[in-house]
């Protein structure tokens, strides 16, 4: 009997042991920093001339680690690996891939700091959204196992007499996973095991800045003894591997986590039958968000206030859930933005090997580039009132940035800027709030600071998020019990870590057989 799924426990780093414990992984991650990982296509490991240079965000001169680089040739290669491998793969019982995920969350669990640590130094993150970020991956794993359980004997239906009609599911084939990096493990390692424990089996892209992790994912699938040729990765430009796996005739489905323009380019191009293609491939996408924190007259201030703190500002604002924008009634409107303004005041921005830092970098140049002329631009469509500077001399590091009363429909507003920058907007009252709220094209997390029970009734129905919470922040859904995904532009709400994210990689099969 399979125990019930619980999610991870996070780490309490105030407990000296665990502080001492974290420390003591940083400095083995220290120890083989700047390693080179080769590609894996068939359980052969290939090494490319053409490399990704893995850097710490947080200091660009430490290497995390150089990873070969695919290009079409190789990704053509590896596509008919996995191609192969699908014809046995399918055919393995589900009970045997879900213990090769469990036992795959065992060997993470057992080495849990170090892969925070990795992510601490490819990723940037603080130790505690480092920890989350480990959590999410054992927890995808630990959940994704069991649903399969729940599905392998597929679901009764009815028969008459002198007939037996049966109702499975079957996997698809092959699927090609393209991750982002600022999940770099819970997300990368839900999306291929899912994909994998359904019986498909996968070409796995990673985001070119988080490539280390997941090479490190792949040596503990091995280690579980997943077989050769089902997970097969193979890191490289987005724009030449990307778009050539899209396309391919061969490729039966795509998972795809990241931005807008990307996943709307995908969604295009797969629609397109190209020749020797028999199916219509079909697409996971989950994309960004512009995510509100609606704050009503009746809410407990003190919790709005740090609600929208810890929304806006943890990771340093990259996550899809992320709040940028603060909704706030008229009536507490001031009382809000002075407390969250006195609060992000006292948050410390710097390197996260140190856990004294709240906020460590955004995560490359470009993102920087990208925040930094969001910050002008809210000069021009609201009042800066806490942050605004950025330093990018020895890492790339953002301020905590508030603007105070933003228009409803100003860019800042609209966009998704993806570091810390969050908008206050000032509503008339909770119908305005709401209206305000949804007045973008995602559609993906938001949340309500209420004591008001009519007006939790009424953004139940009307405020249109995929994940929507009540007296608490925007982020940190849980596996198993937050299933997370987004509407609108947001993505094709999949439901990561919901009981129906598996079908998404599975087909169903009727058979009849008369008596
Ligand atoms: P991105 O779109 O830049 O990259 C995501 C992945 O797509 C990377 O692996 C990249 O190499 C690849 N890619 C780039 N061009 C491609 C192409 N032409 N064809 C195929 N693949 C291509 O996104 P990112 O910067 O890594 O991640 C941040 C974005 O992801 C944000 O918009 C964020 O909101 C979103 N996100 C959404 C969710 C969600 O669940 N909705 C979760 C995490 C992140
Ligand atoms: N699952 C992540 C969150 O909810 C994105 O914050």
């Amino acid at each position: 009997m399979v125990v019930q799924y619980k999610h991870e426990p996070f780490t309490d780093f105030s407990v000296e042991g665990n502080k001492k414990a974290f420390e003591e992984s940083l400095q083995l991650v220290e120890s083989y920093l700047g390693q080179n990982y080769d590609l894996v296509i068939g359980g052969e490991r290939i090494s490319t001339e053409d490399k990704i240079v893995s850097v710490n965000p947080a200091n660009k001169e430490e290497v995390i680690g150089t990873v070969s680089k695919a290009n079409q040739e190789i990704a053509e290669k590896a596509m008919q690996v996995a191609d192969s491998t699908f014809q046995t793969w399918r055919k393995s019982k589900p009970e045997m891939r879900a213990d090769i995920l469990f036992r795959a969350a065992a060997i993470i669990r057992r080495r849990k700091h170090e892969f925070s640590a990795i992510l601490v130094k490819e990723a940037g993150k603080p130790w505690k959204e480092a920890d989350a970020d480990t959590a999410e991956a054992i927890d995808f794993l630990e959940y994704y196992g069991r649903q399969m359980l729940k599905l392998k004997d597929g679901i009764p239906v009815e028969s008459r007499s002198m007939e037996y009609n049966r109702f499975n599911y079957i996997p698809l084939g092959v699927g090609v996973i393209i991750s982002p990096w600022n999940f770099p493990f819970a997300i990368m390692a839900g999306m291929t095991t899912a994909a994998v424990v359904a019986g498909n089996t996968v070409l796995l892209k990673p985001a070119s800045t988080t490539p280390v992790i997941a090479a490190k994912f792949i040596e503990v699938l091995e280690q579980a003894g997943l077989p050769a040729g089902v997970v097969n990765y193979i890191p490289g430009s987005g724009a030449e591997v990307g778009d050539y796996l899209v396309d391919h005739p061969r490729t039966r489905f795509i998972s795809f986590t990241g931005s807008r323009d990307v996943g709307l380019r995908i969604y295009e191009r797969a629609s397109k039958v190209h020749p020797g293609q028999i199916w219509l491939k079909r697409v996971v996408a989950e994309m960004g968000g512009k995510d509100t924190i609606v704050v009503d007259k009746s809410a407990d201030l003190e919790l709005a206030a740090q609600s929208i703190v810890a929304s806006s500002f943890g990771f340093s604002g990259q996550k899809c859930s992320a709040c940028s924008r603060a909704v706030v009634l008229e009536d507490v409107y001031d009382q809000v933005l002075d407390r969250v303004v006195e609060l992000t005041k006292e948050l410390t921005v710097g390197n996260p090997n140190d856990t004294t830092h709240f906020m460590g970098p955004v995560i490359d140049q470009a993102a920087y580039d990208k925040v930094m002329s969001y910050v002008e631009i809210g000069k021009q469509e609201g009042k800066l009132v806490a942050g605004g500077e950025g330093d990018d001399s020895k890492g790339f590091f953002v301020q905590p940035t508030i603007f105070a009363d933003v228009a409803e429909k100003a860019r800042l507003m609209q966009e998704e800027i993806f570091g810390p920058v969050v908008a206050f907007c000032k509503a008339k009252d909770f119908d305005h709030a709401i209206e305000i709220a949804n007045n973008t094209d995602y559609g993906l997390t938001g949340a309500v600071l209420t004591n008001d029970r009519a007006n939790i009734e009424k953004a139940r129905e009307d405020f249109h998020v995929g994940n929507l919470y009540f007296n608490r922040g925007c982020t940190g859904a849980i596996v198993g019990y937050q299933p997370f995904g987004g509407f609108n532009m947001s993505g094709t709400d999949s439901k990561a870590g919901g009981p129906d994210y598996l079908l998404l990689h599975l087909q169903a099969k009727t058979t009849s057989e008369t008596l």
